[in-house]
């Protein structure tokens, strides 16, 4: 964005209005974003955060009272995220799908079953790891999440994953690797390479639904997942 053109920019700012329009959104309402208890430290710094359980315990207090955009209204539960405060392993994923809503837990239909295998194909187990989404509430029928939903939103996950601040983090297919990576480039190309964010590496793979649908693929989550396992030694 910094350094983009002015054409590209404001080619940017249509196609998210049109995005908001085809929502059904007829209005962009501006609103100065709500002051988190969890103050994050300048980027390049390490987060040294004294009690994790509880930093994490005041941020979803925050999310489960969040109303900041429509999808407060449609969900039954946000979904904060769950596992280990302490985690060196952290997945990130899109968004909760109707179990998700339902539980209130992250990953708990189908694709969450093989994200559990995934886990423990690297000799973990999902209580040792920490599982979150970039949306906390689920979108009606799936639907892919809005730009105004991952701004509203953006600001959760990165304070969890600073509070956590694990030394990998596994983004599950691409919307999560373009939103945590800030990047328009296509999930096939971002996979199985180390990125940084924050000082914290950021490895992008397939999200597990998409390997319901192309099991061809499980082949090459495996390397990713080998790099992963062979860097946390
Ligand atoms: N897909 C996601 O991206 N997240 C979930 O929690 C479930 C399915």
């Amino acid at each position: 964005m910094k350094n983009d053109s002015p054409q590209k920019i404001v080619k940017d700012i249509k196609s998210f209005i049109e995005l908001e329009k085809e929502a059904g959104l007829n209005e962009v309402v501006f609103k100065s974003v709500q002051k988190l208890p969890v103050e994050a430290p300048p980027s390049d710094e390490p987060c040294f955060v004294k009690d994790k359980g509880e930093a994490l315990g005041q941020l979803k207090a925050s999310v489960l009272n969040c109303t900041e955009c429509a999808l407060s209204k449609s969900r039954r539960n946000p979904v904060f995220g769950e596992g280990s405060s302490t985690a060196e392993l952290m997945f990130i994923g899109e968004a909760p799908g109707l179990q998700e809503d339902i539980q209130a837990r992250p990953f708990v239909g189908k694709a969450g079953t093989l994200l559990t295998k995934i886990i423990e194909a690297i000799g973990l187990k999902r209580e040792d790891v920490y599982i979150a989404n970039c949306l906390k509430c689920r979108p009606p029928q799936n639907r892919n999440p809005l730009p105004s939903e991952v701004i509203a939103c953006r600001e959760f996950f990165i304070k969890q994953i600073k509070i956590i601040s694990p030394k990998v983090i596994c983004c599950l297919g691409k919307f999560a690797a373009q939103t945590v990576l800030m990047s328009e480039e296509s999930i096939s190309r971002l996979r199985g390479k180390f990125y940084n964010f924050e000082n914290i590496k950021v490895m992008p793979t397939f999200h597990p639904a998409y390997l319901l649908r192309n099991p061809q693929d499980k082949r090459l989550v495996w390397e990713d997942m080998k790099k992963i396992r062979d860097y946390l030694k």
